[in-house]
């Protein structure tokens, strides 16, 4: 009670020092004075804190699932209690349900000297309970409205249950498919990726950060993690400036613009400096050049981590470092709590870069509303309603729908008949329910997903008999850590194939489980895991009917699968409505649109490979078919991906035609551009219809071609439609090696098409 009344005094004390007498003035009042008035909230507050509280605004600790006594994890957790109380505590992250969240809250609001509200992150990446497709399944819809529902949903489920910021988007783009985490984002290139990074943050954050169904959002991992040299997990990245500001950064910037209220460092390092503690992005480029306002925090202890690197002596330099660098939160690694206050005392740091931490932590608080109700996200009865809502399970099947990629189709196997056929479903994760919801799956009970299997049977037409064939892993995963493979199982091989035999079509489930993609998940070998290809190959010996589905976290090398089996479909891990999703799509009841957001090589020995290559001065054979030596290719392999980015059919067809641009543009003026989109097969559809640039010289060489415009078009059959871009300077320029933003005059092509490789071309001139 009496902290309560403490709380209570200090906000009437806040509101007074503000100038404004009570909340209802304060909501009356136009937005940019309310930015203003909290500031000086901010400001009022900071005057009224020690430097310890300070510091601890500034701490962050992992959660412990039972707060009313001993955490069963790790023997700290007293300690943990103990700086709660005392103030040392700004944020807790894996807390989460409203009952444990409002026991966290409480102690700080009513034990603390201040009673300052903790903020409470989360992993919801994609989905809280209730899963979405993994983020780059969903990047692969190239569809901003669901991808902005989805967060949204997910959002509103994380915010019933007390979280309020999720450690998400992450926009790190990455060209290297052995790097696990690619999975967690949209894919290989700037443009796409800064679309999405935008529809995400929207759909965390909403209008109105301070609403009951949105939370604070992440643009992690700033910058570079997803160049991680090898594509090994926390590995160095090594890359010039002119990859970072046109390839890295934009991605960060648009989500930015979009208003995200935090940003996380990544683990690695760029050009020997880690991020953690990189001045240069920090502060120059993220608080500077771009005016963020928002609060940057550390990612899981890579502020001591950066004593492992060898770039600090210990953790109290490594805390000046990361304080100066301008990373405002520290997350597990204590290095804050424990350095900093001495660090200040002693003269090292000046305690006017904690109040500007400080500050924008504060800042972010009264903007979720905490100081107006610290247990406003701590509603059990709402909880219990929003999470895992009709409404939701609608919209995340929605969005898996949306994800799928049709990979190839020969003779139109697909879709399938819904009467009369046998069917036979096989391999290691047509009835897995649990690999189905990938790899966070944060409040997901196990075994929620629908599996393929299941969703299948709901089609009734058909008989169907199900073998899995093999088996991936050794025993059921629940956590990613549980993993424990098996390479060698084939004693389900016999049962396969005889029931392969004896059917008209085969629908074969073979890829990653939902664990072998994510974090600290990088592979050397892109191929189908363990038994898998043997299995696929003996099916087919016996029945060439065959549909592959395929589960993964990443592009695979499927060069036999592209050449022998009829229909390959991409499902990723699409979230809990997996399998209903996967059978709408193979019944032809959804007609798939998805296109990749990264290129699938042919061999592991290409990576990186991706569409917006350089030229390079010897880009084809002098002498086709000479066997020249003397130009850019490897001589035991294609140049060319397996499938291109953008790639991706429908059951319908489409014609491009009639391109159409003007000759030449002024530099400032929109150049306009129309093409031609055709039905031109059986079933209505949709397109996404993409355009490339590619600028013909430049003073920093341009890559072959550039993505800078896609609109989802949808089109009975039959039917066409002119489509219209156009482009500005926002487009058609580009960073030089300092960052800095060019347009320049010249020659440019564009290219508009269903993939990458677009050959539908025209050309127009910039001139100043
Ligand atoms: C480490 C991951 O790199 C980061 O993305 C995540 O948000 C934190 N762990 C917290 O779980």
């Amino acid at each position: 009670m009496k902290r309560n009344i403490t709380f209570f005094l200090l906000c009437i004390s806040v509101m007074i020092l503000s100038g404004f007498s009570n909340k209802t003035d304060f909501k009356m009042i136009k937005p940019h004075f309310q930015k203003d008035s909290i500031k000086v909230k901010v400001d009022s507050l900071l005057n009224l804190m020690t430097l310890e509280e300070k510091v601890g605004q500034m701490n962050q600790y992992n959660g412990f699932w039972d707060v009313t006594g001993p955490s069963p994890e790790g023997g700290d957790a007293e300690k943990k209690y103990e700086d709660l109380r005392k103030g040392r505590v700004g944020s807790m992250l894996t807390v989460r349900g409203a009952d444990q969240v409002r026991a966290v809250q409480k102690i700080v609001v009513e034990e603390s000297r201040l009673g300052i509200p903790l903020i409470i992150g989360f992993d919801v990446i994609h989905g809280y309970k209730t899963l979405s497709p993994i983020p780059l399944a969903e990047a692969a819809s190239w569809d901003l409205e669901a991808i902005e529902k989805s967060a949204s949903v997910a959002a509103a489920e994380a915010a019933a249950s007390g979280i309020n910021w999720t450690f998400a988007p992450m926009v790190d783009i990455s060209r290297d498919p052995r790097w696990g985490r690619v999975m967690e984002g949209a894919g290989e290139d700037p443009f796409l990726g800064s679309a999405i990074a935008k529809a995400r943050v929207r759909g965390f954050q909403g209008e109105d950060l301070s609403a009951i169904n949105t939370i604070a959002a992440t643009a992690k991992h700033f910058a570079a993690y997803g160049f991680a040299e090898g594509g090994k997990e926390y590995n160095k990245a090594d890359i010039g400036t002119v990859t970072l500001h046109n390839i890295v950064l934009p991605s960060f910037k648009a989500a930015e613009e979009a208003g995200v209220k935090t940003f996380m460092n990544g683990f690695n390092e760029l050009n020997g400096i880690p991020v953690t503690g990189n001045e240069f992005l920090l502060r120059d480029i993220l608080k500077q050049k771009w005016d963020f306002n928002g609060f940057v925090i550390s990612d899981w202890a890579s502020i001591g981590e950066m004593v492992t690197h060898g770039y600090a002596r210990d953790n109290a330099q490594a805390a000046e470092i990361a304080v100066k660098a301008g990373v405002d939160m520290d997350m597990e690694s204590s290095s804050y709590v424990d350095e900093l206050v001495e660090l200040v005392k002693a003269g090292e740091v000046e305690e006017a870069l904690v109040d500007d931490a400080v500050r924008r932590i504060l800042r972010v608080k009264f903007e979720l509303g905490l100081f107006d109700d610290p247990y406003k996200y701590c509603d059990a009865e709402r909880e219990s309603v929003v999470i895992g809502s009709e409404e939701n399970q609608k919209a995340v099947l929605d969005m898996a729908k949306k994800s799928i990629v049709l990979l190839k189709n020969e003779n139109n196997l697909l879709p399938l008949k819904k009467e009369g056929q046998k069917i036979a479903i096989i391999g290691p994760l047509a009835d897995d329910d649990n690999s189905v919801l990938g790899s966070w799956r944060i409040a997901s009970e196990d075994h929620s997903g629908i599996s393929v299997l299941e969703g299948m049977k709901q089609y009734t037409g058909n008989e169907i008999v199900y073998e899995k064939g093999a088996d991936l892993l050794k025993k059921d995963p629940t956590f990613i850590n549980e993993l424990e493979f098996n390479f060698n199982d084939k004693t389900g091989f016999e049962k396969a194939i005889s029931a392969a035999k004896n059917s008209d079509v085969v629908i074969l489930v073979l890829g990653e489980h939902g664990f072998q993609s994510g974090e600290g998940r990088s592979r050397t070998n892109l191929d189908l895991p363990g038994v898998q290809q043997e299995l696929m190959e003996k099916v087919f010996g016996v029945n060439k009917n065959v549909v592959l589905v395929l589960n993964n976290g990443r592009p695979l090398i499927l060069n036999w699968a592209d050449e022998n089996i009829p229909a390959i479909v991409e499902a990723w891990h699409l979230g809990t409505q997996t399998g209903n999703a996967v059978a709408q799509v193979l019944y032809g009841d959804y007609n798939p649109s998805g296109k990749l957001p990264m290129t699938f090589p042919r061999s592991v020995g290409q990576i990186p490979i991706y569409y917006n290559h350089k030229n390079t001065g010897r880009p084809v054979d002098p002498q086709p078919g000479a066997n020249m030596v003397f130009w850019s290719h490897y001589s035991d392999e294609e140049n060319s991906p397996l499938y291109p980015f953008g790639h991706g059919l429908s059951y319908t067809s489409f014609n491009y035609s009639n391109i159409k641009v003007e000759n030449s543009f002024a530099v400032n003026e929109e150049v306009k551009v129309s093409v031609e989109l055709s039905n031109t097969g059986d079933y209505d559809g949709k397109e996404v219809v993409q355009l490339y640039i590619r600028d013909l010289f430049a003073k920093v060489v341009r890559p072959v071609k550039e993505l800078k415009g896609f609109q989802l078009v949808e089109l009975k059959k039959g039917e066409s439609k002119t489509v219209n871009f156009s482009l500005t300077e926002k487009e058609l320029g580009y960073y030089d090696q300092n960052g800095d933003y060019l347009v320049e005059p010249g020659d440019f092509e564009i290219f508009v098409g269903g993939d990458s490789d677009a050959t539908l071309k025209s050309a127009f001139k910039l001139t100043k």
